[in-house]
């Protein structure tokens, strides 16, 4: 939530279509997901960017600051594909943080025996369009003004895909 809510604040490029969305909703989500096995449609996985509290403050909870999520196919017969999605809070970009989480991600999938990891980016998200031909995603579609938001912006969105 803390997340979506940075979305295009304080010059950064606006990275969602949404930015109001149920905190309980996206806990049932993730449990469903999480609970799937690869071989069942809509099963998800996901790594998290933790900070630990300082030792002064033991019992203080860990905050995340970043996530990595892998979602499968909603059919059977698209379960040797899934869809990447990455985000971390403002103060923890540009340290690398982004990098070394999609590559896990990328490491799970091969493992899992994934042919192909797909994406979607805002056409204007710079540095997330950078990191993804990084580790070597390519453009296969243009979607022309796909979403239009609050404040009048249209936005085209980039499909990229990565054959592992
Ligand atoms: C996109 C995002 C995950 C990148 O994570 P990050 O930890 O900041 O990036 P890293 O430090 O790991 O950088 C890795 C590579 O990404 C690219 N990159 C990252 N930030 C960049 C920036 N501001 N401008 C241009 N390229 C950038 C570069 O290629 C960089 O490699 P380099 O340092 O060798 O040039 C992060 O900016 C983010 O969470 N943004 C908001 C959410 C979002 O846009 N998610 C994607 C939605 S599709």
């Amino acid at each position: 939530m803390r997340h979506l809510a940075e979305s295009g604040r304080d010059g950064a490029p606006t990275f969602a279509p949404v930015t109001l969305v149920s905190h309980d909703d996206v806990v049932a989500q993730c449990e469903r997901r999480w609970a799937l096995p690869l071989s069942e449609p809509g099963w998800g996985r996901a790594w998290v960017l933790v900070e630990r509290p300082p030792t002064t403050y033991p019992n203080d909870r860990p905050k995340v600051l970043g996530h990595v999520d892998l979602r499968g196919s909603l059919v059977h017969s698209g379960l040797h594909r899934a869809e990447l999605s990455i985000g971390l809070e403002l103060p923890a970009r540009g340290a690398r943080h982004g990098l070394r989480l999609a590559q896990a991600g990328l490491a799970f999938a091969r493992s899992a025996g994934l042919a192909y990891v797909d994406l979607k980016v805002f056409a204007h998200n710079a540095p997330a369009r950078a990191l993804y031909e990084k580790l070597g995603f390519i453009e296969i579609a243009r979607i022309d003004d796909l979403f239009r938001m609050p404040d009048g912006a249209r936005i085209d969105d980039v499909w990229m895909t990565l054959a592992l």
